[in-house]
């Protein structure tokens, strides 16, 4: 007869009985990314996020020279090679006219400036893909020159015109590439076509990071906006051009170094109606003084003004893979935005971020699908 194995009896014990504690009791344990199932206590993830607890996005493998790459370009009056034309993030809108046209609104540098000097060298540009949602993306216009950042485009359905926010004003850029101090005001501006004309920027707020989602839908054809900012502040204002007043504040400690310290979030409303933020987390920068690598968070509720959870664990990181078999860990990997299928279930597609690799001054705009909804729309659009 064999002697028992005590340690290893003990260890397959602890293992079993960690895998049978977990089980999830309400939609809040899934994340609100996914139905809680009983009595299995195991969650059904909606598509595009993955884990025990739909925590994390299902990212797929990027496409290397795909989303905004041009940190290799340079002009005669560039202040410097270091940048090329570096950016920072952007977001995806398809054209409303010409479906298999897709345009990425970022923020890019100018002079050949990198990241250090995005204030005042940021700009507002279009960038037009023929390629789908992932691009690559070719630039198309300035839509705001320096200084212009953190732009964010929404349709608005009740004023049938596209809302732009940014922070920022009209100023000179000084001859090297070097960054001010000044304070961020939120502006939006207007247009009943992504190309223009843009109404004159319109200030709104003494904050930065905006996210807007307006409220409309079928049912309720409101005008009223959501408006999201820095340290997840949330605004509400019954038409896009204000007033806005603050109608939730995080309970928790939203201070820098804190371990609740986030930047650039990204607001949306699911198909259930529940709410959710993605940040940027600097939760390694609070930790360690490093900007990686666990640097996406995600917030949810069931309402605007209720109780919000934030999970305090990575979404997703600076690790990418991609198509090529490659994969690159990123020193910065920031600004999160979603592009959503249109078929009315808000299937988040592909996740855009702002990113700088190792010992590179350089930034640029990656696009990453996610799930298997990415490649089925691209099938289905032909590209
Ligand atoms: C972006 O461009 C740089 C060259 O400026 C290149 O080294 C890098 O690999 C590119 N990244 C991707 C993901 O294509
Ligand atoms: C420069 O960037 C473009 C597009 O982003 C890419 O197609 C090209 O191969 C790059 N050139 C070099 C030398 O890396
Ligand atoms: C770089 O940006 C400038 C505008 O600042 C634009 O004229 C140029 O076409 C861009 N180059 C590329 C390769 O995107
Ligand atoms: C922000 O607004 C204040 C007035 O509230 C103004 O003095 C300042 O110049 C503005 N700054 C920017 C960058 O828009
Ligand atoms: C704008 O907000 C900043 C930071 O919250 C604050 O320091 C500054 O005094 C505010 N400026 C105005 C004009 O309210
Ligand atoms: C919030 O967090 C910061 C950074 O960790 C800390 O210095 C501060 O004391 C905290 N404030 C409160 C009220 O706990
Ligand atoms: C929020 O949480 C608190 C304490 O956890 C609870 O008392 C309250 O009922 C919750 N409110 C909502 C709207 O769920
Ligand atoms: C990112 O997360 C994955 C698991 O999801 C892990 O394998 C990888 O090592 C992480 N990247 C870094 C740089 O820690
Ligand atoms: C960055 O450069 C330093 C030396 O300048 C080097 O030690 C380090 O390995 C580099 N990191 C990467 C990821 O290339």
């Amino acid at each position: 007869m064999h002697a028992l194995n005590i340690p290893r009896l003990l260890t397959t014990l602890i293992i079993s009985m960690s895998v049978v504690a977990w089980g999830c009791q309400t939609d809040d344990d899934c994340s609100l990314n996914g139905i809680c199932h009983q009595p299995s206590g195991k969650c059904e993830c909606d598509p595009g996020w993955k884990l025990q607890d739909c925590g994390q996005l299902d990212l797929q493998p990027a496409t290397r020279w795909s989303g905004y790459n041009y940190t290799n370009f340079t002009l005669p009056d560039f202040y410097s090679t270091k940048g090329g034309n570096s950016s920072w993030g952007g977001n995806i809108i398809q054209d409303r006219n010409d479906k298999s046209l897709f345009h990425l609104i970022i923020d890019q540098f100018a002079r050949g400036c990198g990241l250090s000097g995005w204030r005042p060298f940021s700009t507002v540009v279009r960038a037009e893909s023929r390629t789908g949602p992932a691009g690559p993306y070719h630039y198309a216009k300035e839509l705001m020159g320096t200084f212009h950042h953190n732009v964010k485009v929404v349709w608005s359905p009740a004023d049938k015109k596209y809302l732009m926010y940014t922070i920022g004003i009209e100023t000179e850029t000084p001859d090297t590439c070097k960054s001010y101090k000044w304070a961020n005001n939120i502006s939006v501006s207007s247009a009943p076509d992504i190309r223009g004309p843009w109404a004159p920027s319109q200030r709104l707020l003494n904050a930065t990071n905006p996210t807007p989602w307006p409220l409309w839908t079928h049912d309720n054809p409101t005008s009223e906006i959501i408006l999201g900012v820095e340290d997840n502040f949330i605004y509400h204002s019954d038409t896009f051009n204000g007033p806005y007043n603050l109608i939730k504040s995080m309970p928790w400690n939203t201070s820098d170094y804190s371990d609740h310290w986030t930047e650039d979030p990204f607001l949306w409303r699911d198909k259930r109606g529940n709410w959710h933020i993605l940040c940027h987390w600097m939760i390694d920068i609070a930790e360690r003084h490093e900007k990686y690598p666990r640097v996406g968070g995600h917030l949810f509720s069931r309402s605007l003004t209720g109780n919000w959870t934030f999970k305090l664990q990575p979404v997703y990181n600076t690790t990418v893979h991609f198509t090529d078999g490659g994969e690159t860990d990123y020193y910065r990997r920031e600004r999160p935005r979603l592009y959503f299928s249109d078929d009315g279930s808000l299937t988040p597609l592909y996740l855009i971020n702002g990113v700088q690799e190792f010992n590179s001054s350089a930034s640029y705009t990656l696009i990453q699908p996610i799930g298997q909804g990415a490649r089925r729309y691209e099938r289905e659009l032909g590209v």
